[in-house]
C-alpha cells in the first residue's frame, strides 16, 4: 500500500486538544492508515520554516514548521481566514481582500510546496487539506511531482456569482484542476465548483464524468461528506458517563434538561442568533424557566482576526443580559464558557444533554451534530435541533431540522424536543445513528484514497 502523505495548514498534534472537524477527523483517518502528516506547527518563529519539528506517534510521521509573524498575518489570518473563510460561508460582506495578503498566503503555499518536496517519495498518495492550500497541487506539480494528488475542501463552497467575487478567483480556484480528486463535503457544494469551471473558467465535462479545463488538466470532482469515529464516540461516552465530571454535571442539574451547544467561536456558527432563540424561549414559557439550562462551550478562535473578536464582546454581553434577566440564586440559565475541552469529556457532556443545539448559518459538516448523536444512550436518547444549513442536514434528516436565522422557528425547535416523548426520541435517533455507523471516517477516509487511486495519472497539465 503506497504510504499516506496528508498535508493541512492545522496539524492535530498527539496529546493536544484541537478544536475542528478537520483535526478531529483527520487524527481518527491516520491512526487506522499511519503515514506522514505535514503542516504548520501552530508557532511563530522570526523565519519561516527554518527547521522542520518532527516526532512519531502511533505510526503517523508529523512533521511542522513554524511560521513568521507576517506570514501568520498575511496567509493565515489575512487571505485564508479574512478573504476565503466569509467568502465560502457566503458572507461576501465579511470579505477583507488585500493584495498583500494573497501574496503572502502564495508565498507560504511555496514554502509549503518547497519544505514538502525532499520528504516525498515517489509512490506516495498525497492528501492535500482545506482552504489554506488550494495552490499546493499546482506548485507541487511545477516541482516536478507526478504522485497522484487530492484535494478536500472541509467548508462549503457557494455557487459560481459569489466566487467571482474574488480578485484572482481565476488564478487560485483553477489552480484545483492540478489534483486528481477534488473533495467537497456535499452534492451541493460539488454542483457549485463544476458550475464555477464549467460556465467561469472554460472547462468541459467528459464521457467519464470528469472536468477536463482550458489547458487540458483533468480531474474528478465528488462529494465525501466527512464523518466521525461512531463506535468510538459511542463507547467514550458510555465510558465518560460513569466518570466524575459526568456525575457531578448530572448531580448540579438534579431534573432540570440540559441543552448543549459546542462550537469554536466563529461567526459562521450562528451563536448570536441561538443566544437569541434561547432567551425568546425562556421569555414565552416562564414554566420552563429553573427547568432547563443551556451549557454553550465556545473555544477561542482566530483570536487576531477582527471579526471574531468583535463576535466575542457580542456574544458576551448577550450570555450576561440572558442571565441578569433570568437567573435566581440557585439558577443559572446560561452556562458560556471559552475553554476547550478534550473530546472524550465532551462525548459525557453530550449524553447527558437531552438536546443538542446545533445551529450554523453555514457549515461544511459540522461534526458536533454527528457526535451528539453518536453520544446518545439508546434506552433514552436526546433530540438533535439541526440547522438546515449545515452539511450534516442531509444526512440527518431526522433531527429537528431549522433555518437558524428564523429565532421562532428554533425557539419553537427547542419547546418541541424539550417535551418530547420517548418514544418520538428513539424513532428519530435510531436511523440517524444506524447512518452514522455504517458512514463513519474510516469509511470516508477509504472512500475517498480509493477514489483517488483509480484516477488516471498521466493526464495532468503541468500548471
Ligand atoms: N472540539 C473539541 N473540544 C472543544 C470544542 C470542540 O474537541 O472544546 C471538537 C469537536 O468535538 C469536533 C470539532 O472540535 O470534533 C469541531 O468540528 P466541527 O466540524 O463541528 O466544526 P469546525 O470547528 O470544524 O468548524
Ligand atoms: C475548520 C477548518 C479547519 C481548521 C479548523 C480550526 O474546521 O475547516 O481547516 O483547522 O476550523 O480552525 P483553526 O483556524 O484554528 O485551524
Amino acid at each position: 500500500m503506497p504510504r499516506l502523505v496528508i498535508v493541512s495548514n492545522r496539524v492535530a498534534l498527539p496529546r493536544q486538544t484541537s478544536t475542528g472537524g478537520l483535526g478531529s477527523a483527520m487524527h481518527a483517518a491516520t491512526r487506522e492508515q499511519g503515514g506522514l502528516w505535514f503542516g504548520w506547527s501552530g508557532k511563530l518563529a522570526e523565519h519561516s520554516g527554518a527547521v522542520l519539528h518532527r516526532q512519531q506517534h502511533e505510526q503517523v510521521d508529523y512533521v511542522t514548521m513554524d511560521l513568521s509573524r507576517t506570514d501568520h498575518d498575511q496567509y493565515y489570518a489575512g487571505f485564508a481566514n479574512r478573504a476565503l473563510w466569509p467568502l465560502f460561508h457566503y458572507r461576501a460582506g465579511l470579505v477583507e481582500y488585500r493584495r498583500a495578503n494573497m501574496e503572502g498566503y502564495l508565498r507560504v503555499n511555496e514554502l509549503f510546496a518547497d519544505r514538502l518536496l525532499p520528504l516525498l517519495q515517489p509512490d506516495d498518495t498525497i492528501w492535500v487539506h482545506d482552504y489554506h492550500l488550494i495552490p499546493l497541487g499546482a506548485l507541487l506539480r511545477q516541482r516536478g511531482v507526478a504522485n497522484r494528488i487530492g484535494f478536500f475542501l472541509h467548508t462549503p463552497l457557494p455557487a459560481a456569482g459569489l466566487l467571482i467575487a474574488l480578485p484572482r478567483h481565476q488564478e487560485l480556484l483553477g489552480s484545483l484542476a492540478s489534483y486528481h480528486l477534488v473533495g467537497l463535503h456535499t452534492e451541493r457544494d460539488q454542483r457549485a465548483l463544476d458550475d464555477y469551471f464549467l460556465h467561469e473558467a472554460g472547462a468541459r465535462r467528459l464521457a467519464d464524468g470528469r472536468l477536463q479545463d482550458a489547458a487540458g488538466a483533468c480531474f474528478r470532482t465528488r462529494a465525501f461528506p466527512i464523518s466521525i469515529d461512531t463506535g468510538k464516540v459511542a463507547r467514550q461516552a458510555e465510558r465518560a458517563s460513569r466518570g466524575l465530571k459526568i456525575r457531578q454535571l448530572r448531580d448540579s442539574l438534579g431534573t432540570r434538561a440540559l441543552v448543549i451547544g459546542v462550537d469554536r467561536l466563529d461567526y459562521s456558527k450562528g451563536l448570536p442568533e441561538r443566544f437569541k432563540a434561547y432567551g425568546r424561549l425562556l421569555d414565552r414559557q416562564a414554566g420552563l424557566r429553573k427547568q432547563v439550562s443551556f451549557l454553550q462551550i465556545a473555544p477561542h478562535s482566530r483570536d487576531t482576526v477582527p471579526e471574531y473578536r468583535q463576535l466575542r464582546h457580542q456574544l458576551e454581553r448577550s450570555a450576561g443580559h440572558i442571565n441578569g434577566r433570568y437567573a435566581e440564586p440557585d439558577w443559572t440559565p446560561i452556562s458560556y464558557v471559552n475553554r476547550s475541552f478534550p473530546h472524550q469529556l465532551l462525548t459525557g457532556y453530550y449524553r447527558v444533554a437531552r438536546v443538542g443545539l446545533v445551529t450554523p448559518l453555514r457549515d461544511g459538516m459540522n461534526l458536533v451534530a454527528k457526535e451528539y448523536i453518536a453520544s446518545q444512550d439508546a434506552l433514552d436518547p436526546g433530540v438533535l435541533v439541526l440547522s438546515r444549513f449545515a452539511g450534516a442536514a442531509q444526512e440527518l434528516d431526522s433531527a429537528l431540522l431549522v433555518n437558524p436565522s428564523d429565532t421562532e422557528e428554533v425557539t419553537e425547535a427547542l419547546e418541541t424536543a424539550l417535551s418530547m416523548p420517548l418514544q418520538e426520541r428513539q424513532r428519530r435517533w435510531r436511523p440517524m445513528y444506524e447512518h452514522l455507523c455504517r458512514y463513519d471516517v474510516n469509511y470516508w477516509c477509504k472512500d475517498f484514497l480509493d477514489t483517488l487511486r483509480q484516477q488516471p495519472t498521466g493526464a495532468i497539465a503541468p500548471a
